[in-house]
């Protein structure tokens, strides 16, 4: 193992019980060393998803599978510089830039100064990164995951995307024009020049249901939405072959609605992948994809940034800065 000189200790965000936003508190950590196949990183940012804030709420399966681990370093992605690794890896080394999606879904631990990641969720990313690299994981892989591989998206294709100008959703936008797809992007009216800049084809605001009603010859329906919402707009829409929806919570509601139109339906779960991280980093660095980040907030911050997405109307990402 090789190590630069370290402090004892770091600061870090940690949900100290389910409930509001201000149930995350600062909390002091020990500095471990890197074991076999990890790596510490120094942050540089983090950034804030949905998940973070429903299971800071007691909300779903990671809320429920660490109850009793409280308090729990909240967040899963990071960007910052490698400062140790343990042995067996490479090629990353000190002083490396990297950005992972970490410890997902159960760990978690990217609210925080020092980041332990496996080698194998991590990626290099250039020297001149900036902070804003830290909004790509997380909503980067759900985006690629869900139109290629839950989706089978192709060259071609009608995808309907909804929640499209939020921190999924304009990721996905962006990667299923640049696969040749025709993309119809649903959100509300002030995010709709924005998303035909990024190549959207049409756009329709959530607000008007019966504007869906023309809608139909759907090769895939991209929900990000979930919920009666969801529901509600695909009874309005005619056929449609392929739905794929995100938020866990509703899925069982969601896939049952799309199966009595005779679509085919899942839901999903996102998953590290490395390779289709790198992917994304190079779309990234090639400016091929735009990272649509609002706002940047100072890490004992972290409750403000969670009220934030609570309220579900942001267009893009929230980014946590470190020390
Ligand atoms: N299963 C998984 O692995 C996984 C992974 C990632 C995310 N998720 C889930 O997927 C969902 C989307 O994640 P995200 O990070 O993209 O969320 P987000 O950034 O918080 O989404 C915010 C966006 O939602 C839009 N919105 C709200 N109500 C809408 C409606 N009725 N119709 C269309 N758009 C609406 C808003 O649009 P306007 O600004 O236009 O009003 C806003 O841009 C969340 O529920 C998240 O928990 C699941």
């Amino acid at each position: 193992m090789s190590t630069i000189q370290l402090p004892d200790s770091y600061s870090a965000m940690a949900i100290t019980e389910f409930g509001p936003a201000d149930t995350l508190k600062r909390v002091k950590k020990s500095l471990a060393a890197p074991m076999s196949n990890q790596v510490l990183i120094k942050a540089i940012s983090a950034s804030v998803n949905p998940i973070d804030v429903k299971t800071r709420a007691g909300l779903g399966l990671v809320a429920q599978k660490n109850a009793d681990k409280l308090p729990m370093v909240a967040g899963y992605d990071s960007y910052g510089q490698v400062v140790a690794i343990g042995d067996d890896v490479s090629p990353l080394k000190c002083g490396d830039y990297v950005v992972g999606m970490i410890g997902f879904p159960l760990a978690a631990g990217a609210y925080a100064e020092y980041v332990m990641a496996e080698q194998a969720d991590l990626v290099k990313v250039a020297d001149n990164a900036t902070s804003e690299i830290a909004a790509l994981p997380l909503a980067g892989l759900t985006a690629y995951q869900g139109l290629f591989e839950f989706g089978q998206l192709q060259a071609d294709e009608t995808v309907v995307i909804s929640a499209a100008a939020g921190g999924v959703g304009h990721i996905a936008v962006q990667l299923a024009v640049f696969h040749g797809a025709k993309v119809i992007a649903i959100a509300s009216e002030k995010n709709h020049a924005m998303l035909l800049a990024l190549g959207a084809s049409e756009v329709i605001d959530y607000c008007c249901l019966a504007d869906f009603e023309p809608l139909s010859d759907i090769d895939l329906w991209f929900d990000l939405i979930g919920g009666e919402q969801a529901i509600a707009q695909l009874i309005k829409v005619g056929s449609i072959q392929r739905v794929v929806t995100v938020p866990t919570i509703t899925a069982p509601q969601i896939c049952q609605q799309a199966v009595k139109k005779g679509a085919q339906a899942s839901g999903m779960l996102v998953k590290p992948n490395q390779q289709q991280l790198i992917k994304l980093v190079q779309l990234l660095e090639n400016n091929q994809l735009r990272l649509n980040v609002v706002k940047q907030v100072p890490l004992p911050q972290a409750a403000e940034a969670h009220r934030l997405v609570e309220l579900g109307k942001l267009s893009g990402k929230i980014v946590l800065i470190m020390n």
